[in-house]
């Protein structure tokens, strides 16, 4: 195996930054194709934390080629940010580590504008977005007129594109928020600088991937957001704008989804979400609370509380569909310890309602686990009953919040 896909199999924050962090060390790629800084993960080497939105988390690792894919969008204002605190942190010290492609496309300041005002005017319809301007950013690409890295590294390119498009977004802004204009020159040099600080990183990343493939190096593709919240397959509208889903590894950064060998789901023990929208299986009670602090349940990129509920394996089902999955990892298992009764929703009724089996719990804390017979009895049966119902196998568990505190059960890379 040389390429595999880590894909959220619910509503994102599934712990796939952990799972990332873990495969890292056996891949030489590590690939962005999809979202932007929306996402975020919080990494800690060392006692040092390091939080990135935008960079793969794989940057924290020396030996690692990053690249930001065609189908994620950059905010240079924050991948310059992220790269000044990796230099300052003592990572990033060969600038070949870090590839940008040409054809991503590039979030601007009326993106994020019309994202914040959109939302405070939405009332009932808010979507809860992270106000990162990634929505108008893919409305922008969709409706061809979007700005790309490869216009802000070249000035005439550059002022080409901005005169087509401010001005519709300016009379957009006027006439429908009554909100402030933006100034041509401000943006045009603002993001002229930014392309120039940017420049040494951005390259055509579709051959620099096709050859990776070619030479049967080990990539790792790293998916953000999650399963729920794709654009096509997601609870619509209450989504994100890109393809969380594993398809779009595939267009999202130009490989060809036959050189995709192993697709691995990441699933939390139980369900999280942030934002709006719909979610069967939400415990909106003490025990949601109980999941939240526990969990330390809390968005890492707008630091909200997230809704919880009990795992869902309807919702699973599809998923696995979706991205035909290979292998799940299933994270978070230790949030459950305590719980005298844990709740699976195994199916939906027909309006919709969750029909749920009730299965012990265990109290036997499971940090010192280092395989899954060394688990309690009833946590196997909990990843058994898993197994069973998705007929996938779990090929990594993680059971505790610390660096090594997980179970390689089979490594997608070697299997
Ligand atoms: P947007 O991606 O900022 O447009 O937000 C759209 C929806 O996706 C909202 O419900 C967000 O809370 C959700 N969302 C975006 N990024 C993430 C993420 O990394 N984890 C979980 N939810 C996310």
């Amino acid at each position: 195996m040389t390429t595999t896909v880590i894909v959220g199999a619910q509503w994102g924050d599934e712990g796939k930054g952990r799972i990332v962090d873990v495969l890292t060390n056996h891949a030489k790629y590590v690939v962005r194709f999809q979202g932007g800084a929306n996402a975020g993960h919080t990494i800690v080497v060392d006692g040092k934390k390091t939080v990135l939105h935008l960079l793969p988390s794989g940057i924290l690792h020396e030996n690692v080629k990053c690249v930001i894919g065609n189908g994620v969008v950059i905010d240079p204002e924050v991948c310059l940010a992220e790269i000044a605190l990796l230099k300052s942190n003592g990572y990033l010290t060969d600038d070949t580590q870090l590839t940008l492609s040409l054809g991503a496309h590039v979030v601007m300041p009326y993106h994020k504008l019309i994202d914040k005002l959109r939302e405070d005017g939405a009332g009932g319809s808010k979507i809860g977005t992270t106000g990162r301007g990634i929505g108008p950013c893919y409305e922008d690409k969709v409706a061809r007129r979007g700005i790309r890295v490869e216009d802000i590294i070249d000035e005439n390119r550059l002022r080409e594109r901005l005169e087509y498009v401010l001005p519709q977004m300016n009379l957009y802004i006027e006439k429908v928020f009554g909100a402030p204009t933006f100034d041509f020159n401000e943006i045009f040099d603002k993001y002229l600088k930014f392309g120039a600080e940017l420049k040494k990183y951005v390259y055509d990343t579709v051959v620099l991937l096709n050859m990776a493939v070619a030479n049967r190096d080990n990539i790792l593709f790293e998916g953000a957001q999650g399963t729920g919240l794709d654009v096509d397959h997601g609870t619509y509208p209450f989504v994100t704008s890109s393809s969380t889903v594993s398809g779009g590894a595939a267009s999202g950064s130009g490989v060809g989804p036959t050189a995709i060998d192993y697709v691995l789901g990441v699933v939390k023990a139980y369900t999280t979400r942030v934002g709006s929208g719909p979610f069967q299986t939400e415990l909106d009670d003490a025990m949601g609370r109980k999941l939240r602090e526990r969990g330390g349940e809390y968005g890492a990129t707008t630091g909200r509380a997230r809704r919880c509920g009990w795992l869902d394996l309807e919702l699973l089902r599809r998923s696995s569909m979706i991205n035909g999955l290979s292998g799940i990892a299933l994270t978070k298992l230790d949030v459950l310890t305590g719980f005298d009764k844990i709740k699976v929703c195994t199916r939906y009724e027909d309006d919709l309602t969750p029909h749920y089996i009730e299965m012990p719990g265990w109290k036997e804390k499971l940090d010192s686990a280092d395989s899954v017979e060394k688990l309690p009895s009833n946590a196997r049966r909990y990843i058994e009953f898993i197994q069973e119902q998705l007929q996938l196998p779990i090929a990594i568990l993680s059971h505790g919040p610390a660096r090594g505190s997980e179970i390689m059960i089979s490594n997608p890379f070697k299997s």
